[in-house]
């Protein structure tokens, strides 16, 4: 088999590649290790930049998202029951942000590339890429009993945090930087009405919550827990008892407890490896880099990942001009750099730190009076927050 570009992983980022890049006629097969099916069912974050909602629109893939998407011009800052709005809309001339679930969008995605006739390999075993050097490099994948072998001209490794694309170039090629945090979230997702018609972040001395959405009637919640939690200590009611206690205020009055549908415990990293290319061999979204959750930026710096790449591509296979490629990684990294500085920001404001002495609290404290009283502050979360306009 041969193609044009072989794209390992069938998540956000190696789907709306394949989209982006049949709309101008190049070539490309999806492997992908999971069933649809899988892909589909897992619960990831949902907030969408403007720039990632445009990235969706020329995709052809947003009219789902424009009916169901919750349009949100701003958010709050809960401080130990206290809440401050931060308006979007009018810091950052008219910006918005759109709460979408991934899933939705993996599942429009998906259907976009069925109709198209798209050849996507799914459960695909053993799959691994060789010559990424070379100016043939493959993919090779079991199915059905059978090795195969895709020959391509480039291959793009989506295949996220745990794939094997990133980990097929050489340690000697390839920097690591990363930091863990001694903290993780509770993920739950819970059928109630959400108690805001905005995301509250709640800084509170018993940890730190968020309270987000997937629609007026779905409610996704996260408590600040230990890395090694126990699922079985967090009973519906404990979870209910504690999201109130750390939102605290009207809001907390207004909690509207329900069954919840899922629980999972996220890790939070920061993780980049660079440079983004190997030869021919380009990384894309989660293969590359991890932000801790806080500022909602792994599915968008994806989406921007995917921008660069299929327009390097498009002007390499269209026009034969091979600058995009070259400078891809550079231009990657350095959207990628900003975000895991606003993520590791929002991070360190919100979160309560285990080994936090006495100081440690104040100056939190006193950053997080200053976010909510000054204007330039605000604008500095905001502008980030929509995302900074593509460089
Ligand atoms: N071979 C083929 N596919 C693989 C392999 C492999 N060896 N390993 C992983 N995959 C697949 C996974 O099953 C998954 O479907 O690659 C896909 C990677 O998708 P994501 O993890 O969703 O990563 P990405 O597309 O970069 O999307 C980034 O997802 O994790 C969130 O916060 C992140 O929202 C962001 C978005
Ligand atoms: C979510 O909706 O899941 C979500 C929103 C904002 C975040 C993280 C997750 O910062």
């Amino acid at each position: 088999m041969r193609t044009q570009v072989g794209i390992v992983g069938a998540g956000p980022a190696g789907l709306l590649l394949s989209q982006l890049l049949d709309l101008h006629g190049i070539e490309t097969v999806i492997v992908e290790r999971q069933s649809q099916a899988h892909v589909e069912g897992r619960i990831r974050a949902g907030l969408l930049e403007p720039g990632t909602v445009a990235l969706l629109e020329e995709a052809g893939v947003a009219d789902r998202l424009h009916r169901e998407g919750l349009v949100h011009g701003g958010i709050e800052i809960a401080i130990e029951g206290d809440r401050h709005r931060i308006d979007f809309v009018d810091l950052t001339d008219g910006n918005t942000v759109t709460v979408y679930g991934q899933t939705e969008i993996t599942k429009d995605l998906f259907a976009a590339r069925h109709r198209a006739g798209a050849d996507i390999v799914s459960e695909a075993g053993d799959v691994a890429v060789a010559d990424i050097a070379g100016p043939e490099p493959k993919i090779q994948y079991r199915k059905d009993g059978e090795t195969h072998t895709i020959e391509c001209d480039v291959i793009a490794g989506c295949d996220g945090f745990h794939g094997i694309c990133r980990a097929s170039i050489g340690p000697e090629q390839l920097t690591v930087r990363e930091q863990l945090y001694p903290f993780a979230w509770l993920g739950i997702l819970a059928e109630t009405p959400p108690v805001s018609p905005e995301l509250i972040y709640a800084h509170h001395s018993r940890g730190f919550a968020l309270f987000t959405m997937r629609s007026t009637s779905v409610s996704r919640l996260y408590l600040q827990c230990t890395p090694d939690e126990n699922l079985d200590d967090w009973p519906d009611d404990r979870i209910w008892e504690e999201l109130q206690l750390r939102l605290g205020g009207d809001a907390a009055a207004r909690l509207v407890t329900g069954p919840a549908l899922d629980k999972s415990v996220i890790a939070m990293r920061s993780f980049v490896a660079e440079p983004m290319q190997h030869g021919r061999l380009f990384l894309a979204g989660d293969a590359a880099h991890i932000v801790p959750p806080t500022g909602a930026k792994g599915l968008n710096l994806a989406a921007s990942d995917v921008r660069l790449l299929s327009r390097a591509l498009i002007d390499h296979f269209e026009h034969g001009r091979s600058e995009g490629l070259e400078g891809y990684s550079a231009a990657c990294l350095r959207r990628v750099w900003n975000a895991q500085r606003f993520s590791w920001w929002m991070t360190a404001l919100l979160h309560r730190f285990p080994e936090a002495g006495p100081f440690d609290l104040r100056r939190q404290r006193a950053e997080l009076d200053y976010l909510v009283s000054s204007r330039s502050a605000m604008t500095a979360l905001a502008e980030n927050y929509v995302g900074l306009p593509f460089g």
